[in-house]
């Protein structure tokens, strides 16, 4: 991934604006870190079916992170999850304000299409990956995911809702992820099994994070944790076992659905999810 953070590096918004802040506020987060899941999903896809694509690939790797980490950014305002440290930085909110913060996630937001509009691909597969990007990222997707999410805030959910939100929130940005590779790559008919892995993949990905928001310190973590006490986690509704087990289940069908896919994809994706997979090793 050394390759897809220098080109997030030398592509970085900047406007030069005589805004005091601005410009420093936008790169903050998008230079902090993170595992950068989301791209390398999707760079394993167009590795495994048509490698020569991946330089032009890191534009849709690099839309991906941008509106992922205007999620975040936006996750943690005092009126979403109220937190102060995000990839082992102090939230934009807390270092600037809060008006610094909500924009700087419209700006990413945006700017995610700006950098598909502007991509190596045909109009075709631009559309293709601009749709997909809105419709999992944002009205019916992630932000539905997070509505419901704050709405229900000390509301109990059934576990089947909670699933839902779950898997709008997170899993379908992740299920897009996977998707966007397979539309780059030229395989379409793998898009969908893709997708479906990706929400089952997304599931797990979220349930493991509501564990570490019980099991690790904020240092840890580098953000804030001890956090979801008001929402409805799979923890508040499993217990730390159940959740546990519901993990392990997950993995278990995800580790059988990995070993029916093509051994260049395989192979591209193992390493990824690994650490996701491999729960008990
Ligand atoms: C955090 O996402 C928000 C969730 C969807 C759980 P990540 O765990 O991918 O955060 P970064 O990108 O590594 O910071
Ligand atoms: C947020 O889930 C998912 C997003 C859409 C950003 P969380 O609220 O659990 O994410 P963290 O734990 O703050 O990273
Ligand atoms: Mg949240
Ligand atoms: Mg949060
Ligand atoms: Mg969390």
């Amino acid at each position: 991934m050394k390759e897809f953070e220098s080109y997030l590096s030398a592509h970085l918004p900047q406007v030069a604006s005589f805004h005091p802040h601005y410009d420093d506020a936008i790169a903050e987060m998008l230079l902090a870190g993170g595992k950068r899941f989301r791209p390398a999903l999707l760079l394993a896809v167009v590795k495994a079916h048509n490698s020569l694509l991946i330089p032009s690939a890191y534009a849709a790797a690099y839309a991906i992170e941008l509106l992922h980490t205007y999620s975040l950014i936006h996750d943690d305002l005092p009126c979403m999850d109220n937190a102060d440290l995000r990839r082992g930085k102090q939230t934009l909110h807390i270092k600037y304000d809060e008006v610094t913060a909500v924009l700087v996630g419209d700006a990413l937001n945006t700017y995610a299409f700006e950098v598909l509009s502007e991509s190596a691909f045909s109009n075709e597969v631009k559309v293709k990956l601009i749709r997909s990007l809105a419709k999992n990222g944002g009205l019916g997707g992630m932000v539905l995911g997070q509505a419901i999410d704050c709405h229900f805030e000390n509301q109990a959910l059934s576990i089947e809702n909670v699933r839902i939100l779950h898997i709008n929130k997170t899993a379908k940005l992740i299920a897009s992820a996977l998707e966007m590779g397979a539309i780059i790559s030229g395989q379409e008919s793998l898009a969908k099994d893709l997708y479906e892995f990706g929400i089952k993949l997304g599931l797990l990905f979220q349930v493991q994070d509501d564990i570490l928001d019980v099991t690790q310190s904020s240092e840890q973590a580098g953000k804030t944790t001890q956090n979801d006490g008001d929402k409805n986690s799979f923890v508040k509704l499993l217990g730390l076992d159940g959740t546990i087990k519901e993990a392990d289940n997950l993995a278990k069908e995800l580790n059988e659905q990995l070993n029916t896919f093509d051994t260049k994809l395989y192979n591209e994706l193992s390493p990824i999810l690994s650490k996701y997979l491999a729960r008990h090793k």
